[in-house]
């Protein structure tokens, strides 16, 4: 049969995706996803050594599962893109800190040092005055997929489910410059950039050394 859509229109949002919650027992797949279209290319992830994340960071995304905002894409049975979300309180900045502390040394430790000074700077929960926020702590689509409304789709599935639990607010640093072009076309509000190059160790060393283009994590929120 012929198909009547335009072609160029078929490539940019296939139809034959699912996208659907993570149930708890995919948090296997998940990871093999996250390790191979996430983590290698994230900016914190990407700008501390050693390439691999820690073990402690893994777990952390994975016990986000449970809260039941964690979705992904699927064509065929196969994962193509995925988000990790999770609910957070005003106790966040205080939380996010002591985490840094426990974790300090490692890379996980660097990468807490950096979202720990973005947290107590952003605080969302207080600043909006809400008892809550769903955050976003990882998005990632297949190289082969981007450019096809995948992100931006996982992010609606977040803040339909968010809205759906009585949660006033999504929020996410987008560390990335990819996510943060992502979230503005989705109508998301600006609240704090941290540049990488401003963000420094107690001996004045930069915390976090992205490759290009990515220069600063940009904290947004959206109102539901
Ligand atoms: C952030 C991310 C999920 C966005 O993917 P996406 O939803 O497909 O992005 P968009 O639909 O907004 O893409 C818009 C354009 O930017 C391009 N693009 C998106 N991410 C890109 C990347 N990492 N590198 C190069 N180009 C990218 C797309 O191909 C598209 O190009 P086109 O307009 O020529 O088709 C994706 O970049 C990614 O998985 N990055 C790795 C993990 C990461 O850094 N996550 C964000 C941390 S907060």
């Amino acid at each position: 049969m012929k198909n009547w859509k335009p072609e160029q229109e078929q490539e940019q949002e296939p139809c034959d995706i699912e996208v659907r919650q993570v149930g708890e027992g995919e948090t296997e797949e998940l990871m093999a996803f996250l390790l191979v279209h996430y983590y290698r290319e994230e900016p914190l992830t990407a700008g501390t050594s050693p390439p691999e994340p820690e073990a402690a960071d893994k777990e952390f995304l994975l016990s986000n599962v449970p809260s039941g905002t964690c979705f992904m894409a699927l064509q065929g049975g196969r994962i193509v893109a995925a988000v990790v979300a999770g609910p957070k309180d005003a106790h966040e900045p205080e939380h996010v800190a002591e985490e840094a502390r426990k974790h300090a040394g490692g890379k996980w430790g660097r990468i807490l040092h950096l979202l720990s000074a973005v947290e107590s700077a952003t605080d969302v929960c207080r600043r909006f005055n809400v008892p809550s926020s769903v955050h976003v702590h990882a998005l990632g689509v297949d190289p082969q997929m981007r450019g096809r409304n995948l992100g931006a789709r996982l992010m609606e599935a977040v803040a339909q489910r968010a809205r759906d639990l009585g949660h006033l607010l999504v929020s996410v640093d987008c560390t990335s410059v990819y996510s943060a072009r992502l979230v503005q076309r989705l109508g998301y509000q600006l609240v704090n950039t941290l540049r990488y190059v401003d963000h420094l160790d107690a001996s004045g060393e930069q915390v976090i050394r992205p490759p290009p283009p990515h220069e600063s994590v940009q904290t947004f929120v959206l109102h539901l």
